[in-house]
């Protein structure tokens, strides 16, 4: 298949884009997060080929895209007063909430759950191709299962070339990190399933109760986060301060690296926008290991330590 990377900047890009996904196909296009790799809610054959493009096990069930609030009904079996709390506070955004689904959404969609993860997204061009298409869009991070996820045209293309028919290249997405992902299937005890740049805190402030972590269990309430994640080929060396990361670069001069600090030492940023890019960027480059300098800040930077601890443990 012959995979075309286009520049939304027209009309007649949104329709092509609509017209595939509305006939079956997979279409892959920015969010504010990360690319997701859409197809239509209501076509369980390509329901089932995101599955099988990325190598995704069938376990790890997809969120849902909208673009307004009449398609929550269209999916949600029963709405509680707290969603709209929360959607009012964070839609459209990077926010994901966790509801029970209406009996017709096909359990390939949601791994057998009896429930549906959806959001909103705020990025223009996935809200522009949601209006146009009118049907709520599945959508995981459209990369290759194992590999991180794509903040670019680009890296979606290096994954899934040759494999679906269209990427719309929105250039770089703003934040780099998958949404947050909260579960209000008990409305009473909110979950917090994923952090993400909608922070827990940011979360409790507007639903004036705290968010619970799921309890382990055999079967993990959100399946996706017991997969093992991306972890780079290269060493992961993290540094609390400057002194003791100088210290290393200095021992180690010409060691292939890339070095992450928010700083002048650093090749690239330490944050949420420049993690998934520096993985692919050290693989591509051989290099055998990746620095990060962990300043204070970034310490306090829940999702984006979840991240990086995700990668580090091999
Ligand atoms: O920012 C994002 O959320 C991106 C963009 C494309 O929207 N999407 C994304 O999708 O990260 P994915 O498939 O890579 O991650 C979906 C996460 C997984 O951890 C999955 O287990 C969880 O959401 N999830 C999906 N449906 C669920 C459900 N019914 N109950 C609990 N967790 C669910
Ligand atoms: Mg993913």
């Amino acid at each position: 298949m012959q995979t075309k990377i286009l520049d939304p900047n027209c009309e007649k890009t949104y329709a092509l884009a609509a017209s595939l996904l509305a006939q079956g196909g997979l279409v892959a296009f920015p969010t504010e997060t990360v690319y997701g790799l859409g197809a239509s809610i209501w076509n369980e054959e390509a329901v089932r080929s995101i599955f099988r493009v990325k190598g995704r096990p069938f376990d790890n069930p997809l969120i849902a895209h909208l673009y307004d609030f009449s398609q929550v009904e269209e999916i949600v079996h029963c709405i509680p007063s707290i969603f709209w709390i929360l959607a009012h506070a964070f839609f459209p955004g990077p926010l994901t909430i966790v509801l029970e689904k209406k009996q017709h959404i096909s359990s390939i969609a949601t791994a057998g759950l009896q429930t549906i993860a959806f959001r909103m997204p705020a990025h223009p061009v996935a809200q522009n191709l949601l209006k146009m298409v009118k049907i709520p869009i599945l959508a995981p991070s459209a990369n290759l299962s194992g590999k991180p996820s794509p903040v670019t045209a680009e890296h979606v293309w290096e994954d899934l070339e040759g494999k679906i028919p269209l990427i719309l290249d929105g250039g770089r997405v703003p934040l780099g990190i998958e949404s947050t992902v909260i579960s209000l299937f008990d409305p009473e005890n909110p979950l917090l399933l994923r952090p993400g740049t909608i922070t827990q805190e940011a979360i409790e402030d507007v639903i004036k109760k705290s968010l619970k972590k799921p309890a382990l269990s055999s079967k993990p309430i959100s399946p996706g986060m017991k997969y093992r994640h991306y972890a780079p080929n290269a060493k992961i060396v993290t540094f609390k301060t400057i002194d003791e990361l100088n210290h290393h670069l200095t021992l180690h001069p010409k060691l292939p690296r890339i070095v992450l600090s928010n700083d002048e030492l650093g090749d690239l940023h330490f944050n949420a926008s420049c993690l998934y890019a520096a993985f692919r960027l050290a693989d591509q480059k051989k290099c055998q290991e990746i620095c990060i300098y962990l300043d204070p800040k970034s310490l306090q930077d829940v999702a984006l330590m979840n991240r990086l601890n995700h990668a580090s443990c091999q």
